[in-house]
């Protein structure tokens, strides 16, 4: 396997808005950023991935953006943002950018342009469509709620957005469009960044029909995924990037895939291909899905856990490359939903560290991760700030008549305000994060819960962290070793080995807060040298293999030499 930088690295994602704010006008912001570079380097992270910090209007917090090249006003100037690239170079830390570009903002001058008239040179730079039997063109159900195509009245006609209405699709068919994209993309480049993360890469090419979702159900509008995730030319898409741009540099790409599988992953990732390095998946962020999407909200199951992770890690093994997360910007907070937020927050918050950094893969940390955030339980609604959680509230509570509790209850547990309340650097009024008033309120508990105290406390989550990032540089079987579930039908333990050479990791992970018992399948128990390499609980270092009661949330990595 190719030995890559970007294979190697432990990215760390910001989300500008919460991260810090520097001014007071209660906006995270690009010096609020660079005044915590020496944290992040200190952290041991390699690469920071920036969430858009381009002019926007903002109905989205900046996945809707007005002009790719310039900076958003309430994050400061392109000079602060030039500053902040320098400073994390100097501290031998790389950044990637954000790319958004399956759809722009309606207020891009490419949108302003196209919708003035049908001959409008900019107007196939979109989706426009002629209504059917006075109605919508097909469908589709925008991934905000309600339908995906709003009507224009200048010219009569509809247009489409699979999310806000006010972030219109851009038409990939159009060689004008990319080319428009590939030269920003390189503009951005030669500034010297280190690569992107791509935002919902594998919509961009549509079905050219877009045709009706069958509905036998009779809905009102539908998903339409099967007709853009994947679509017909997007490997073509990627590839031509890739050529025009992407080649001429040393970078880092992650393409977000919502509806991806380990077989199209294959396709986007090998790296004879070229197309991405790496792809973000979603099928263990949907265990706790029901049959009616992401507010439907069930238990997960470990079984699926194990045959989810395994999936992917077995599928792409020599053939691609996996990425690894827990959370982000858009999902609720690692230790509230896999782990125990309460009594066990940092040993689960340690434990699933453990588990999901031990696999193969590139793994990503979202802000305040590494000192256990947790979600957040706003009583009010007026207390929720993202449009994809009112626009459901709208449409399940206000239009439908469903009950609001119950609403209520589903935000708490999988809204994305949950990642975006600010991170919690100390016990002071907001956390330490602004001097004047949040954009979104601070989480309750950060009195408990924050930088300042994790950094004081050696057994903190953040020192376990940078243990674990530490851990990666000395090892190579973390990065390349081969993956391998055991005990596979345990109810309790999540267990699995990686494989390089005579060496192995055995990593043992207690999910519950019982005290299950861990024995070492017997074909593997002729090693000659073990040694624990790291540990969520003090003391104990060594413990029998064969034989191992395992505390609440118990995570512990042993290193065996045959
Ligand atoms: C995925 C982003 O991560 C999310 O925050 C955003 O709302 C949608 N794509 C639309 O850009």
């Amino acid at each position: 396997m190719a030995r890559k930088w970007w294979k190697e690295s432990v990215v760390y994602q910001i989300y500008p808005r919460s991260f810090m704010d520097s001014n007071g006008d209660g906006i995270g912001d690009l010096r609020g950023i660079i005044s915590k570079l020496d944290y992040l380097k200190e952290l041991g992270v390699d690469v920071i991935w920036l969430s858009p910090v381009y002019r926007s209007p903002n109905d989205d917090n900046g996945y809707d953006i007005s002009d790719y090249q310039a900076i958003m006003d309430e994050f400061g100037t392109m000079q602060d943002w030039e500053e902040l690239l320098a400073e994390v170079h100097q501290r031998g830390m790389k950044l990637i950018m954000d790319l958004v570009v399956n759809h722009s903002s309606d207020e891009h001058p490419w949108f302003v342009e196209a919708r003035r008239s049908k001959d409008n040179p900019y107007r196939d730079f979109y989706f426009w469509r002629p209504g059917k039997d006075g109605a919508e063109p097909n469908n589709w159900e925008s991934c905000f709620s309600g339908s995906a195509w709003e009507y224009d009245e200048a010219t009569g006609e509809y247009y489409l957005h699979l999310f806000s209405k006010k972030q219109p699709d851009l038409n990939w068919e159009n060689p004008k469009l990319r080319r428009a994209v590939y030269d920003m993309m390189t503009w951005w480049l030669d500034k010297g960044i280190d690569g992107f993360r791509m935002d919902v890469i594998n919509f961009i090419s549509k079905d050219p029909d877009l045709p009706d979702v069958p509905n036998p159900e009779g809905k009102r509008y539908v998903f339409g995924g099967q007709y853009f995730m994947n679509g017909p030319r997007i490997h073509e898409f990627l590839q031509e990037m890739h050529k025009e741009v992407l080649s001429k540099y040393d970078v880092m790409t992650v393409g977000e895939m919502p509806g991806v599988t380990p077989e199209e992953a294959i396709l986007y990732t090998a790296e004879d291909r070229g197309e991405l390095n790496m792809v973000f998946q979603f099928e263990h962020m949907e265990l706790d899905s029901g049959p009616g999407g992401k507010w439907d909200v069930k238990p997960w199951q470990l079984k699926d856990l194990k045959a989810v992770m395994t999936k992917w890690q077995k599928a792409l093994e020599n053939k691609g490359w996996n990425s690894l997360y827990l959370n982000n910007h858009d999902q609720p907070r690692m230790v509230s939903r896999f782990g125990d937020d309460t009594k066990y927050r940092e040993e689960s918050a340690k434990m699933l560290a453990t588990f999901l950094h031990l696999m193969q893969g590139t793994p990503f940390i979202y802000q305040g991760e590494e000192i256990g955030m947790t979600n957040v339980r706003f009583a009010s609604i007026e207390d929720y700030k993202d449009i994809e959680t009112l626009n459901m509230v709208r449409e399940k509570a206000v239009e439908n008549g469903e009950d609001m509790q119950k609403v209520m209850r589903a935000i708490h547990m999988k809204g994305r305000d949950n990642a975006r309340t600010p991170v919690q650097w100390d016990d002071t009024k907001h956390a330490g994060f602004t001097t004047g008033t949040p954009w979104i309120s601070v989480n309750p508990n950060y009195k408990e819960v924050n930088v300042k105290q994790a950094l004081l406390n050696p057994n903190s989550v953040y020192h376990y962290y940078k243990k674990l990032i530490q851990l990666r540089r000395q090892h190579e079987i973390i990065v390349y070793g081969t993956y391998d579930l055991i005990l596979e039908n345990h109810e309790q333990i999540y267990a699995y080995t990686r494989t390089l050479g005579d060496e192995k990791l055995v990593v043992i992970c207690n999910f519950f807060n019982g005290t299950p018992c861990f024995e070492l399948p017997t074909h593997l128990r002729s090693y000659e040298k073990c040694e624990l390499i790291v540990a969520n609980y003090e003391g104990d270092g060594s413990g029998d293999l064969e034989n191992m009661v395992l505390r609440p949330y118990e995570a512990r990595v042993y290193r065996l030499v045959y």
